[in-house]
């Protein structure tokens, strides 16, 4: 691997805060091309994609999710005060980022299994395929000189985020990313190092 793509790796941030400066169709168009491209389980693409760039949607999907996520946070006791501020917060970053695209999931050319283990198993190979797509989303953004996120807002409300976006009921909504220039650039979060994380030949107990 040229040290090049290593670097692009190791340089991809999160970014949550974006400047105004509008992303052209063509620059959209390219990070999207790129999703196209990512390896699927059996090759059956089982990612779609809903870009949103019109601010009263933008909202109204942000303020959506947010009153659900309002509504779950009741249920493990977060204080009112907390609650308000976090749903403010995801309602402001969502409505300022100037893209937004909702990754959702089909089976629609996955295969079919009667029994429940191997229906859960080609569910997971789609969700699996659906973020390798995210992640080629998130790394072409980069190197258009974009910043995005990946959020995972739309699985705690799929029914929330399939009415607003008017999604089929047999397509699932997996994630929201959004997309910009960034406003800033964030220090690298840690990494685990790889010593922690590889096994050679067999997996390494520690005590
Ligand atoms: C499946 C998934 C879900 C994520 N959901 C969120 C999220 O809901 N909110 C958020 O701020 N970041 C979210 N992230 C971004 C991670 O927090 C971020 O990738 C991680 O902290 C490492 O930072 P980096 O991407 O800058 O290297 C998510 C990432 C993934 C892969």
């Amino acid at each position: 691997m040229s040290p090049n793509l290593l670097n692009v790796f190791r340089s991809r941030r999160s970014i949550k805060e974006y400047s105004p400066k509008k992303v052209s169709n063509e620059v959209l168009f390219r990070i999207l091309e790129a999703s196209r491209w990512a390896p699927s389980a059996h090759n059956a693409q089982p990612w779609r994609f809903i870009v949103i760039q019109d601010s009263a949607l933008k909202q109204k999907l942000a303020k959506a999710m947010a009153s659900r996520w309002h509504r779950d946070m009741s249920k493990n006791g977060v204080s009112k005060e907390q609650r308000e501020s976090l749903i403010k917060a995801s309602v402001e970053r969502f409505e300022n980022a100037p893209i937004i695209i909702i990754a959702c999931l089909t089976m629609e050319n996955m295969d079919e299994y009667p029994d429940h283990r191997r229906k859960r198993i080609e569910y997971v190979m789609a969700v699996q395929s659906v973020a390798a797509a995210i992640e080629n989303i998130l790394l072409a953004a980069y190197g258009e000189g974009l910043g995005s996120c990946w959020f995972c807002a739309p699985l705690f409300c799929q029914d929330v985020v399939r009415k607003i976006m008017k999604i089929p009921q047999h397509v699932d909504p997996q994630a929201l990313i959004t997309l910009g220039y960034p406003a800033n650039r964030p220090n690298p979060p840690s990494r685990k190092p790889l010593e922690e994380i590889v096994h050679q030949n067999r997996w390494r107990h520690t005590a």
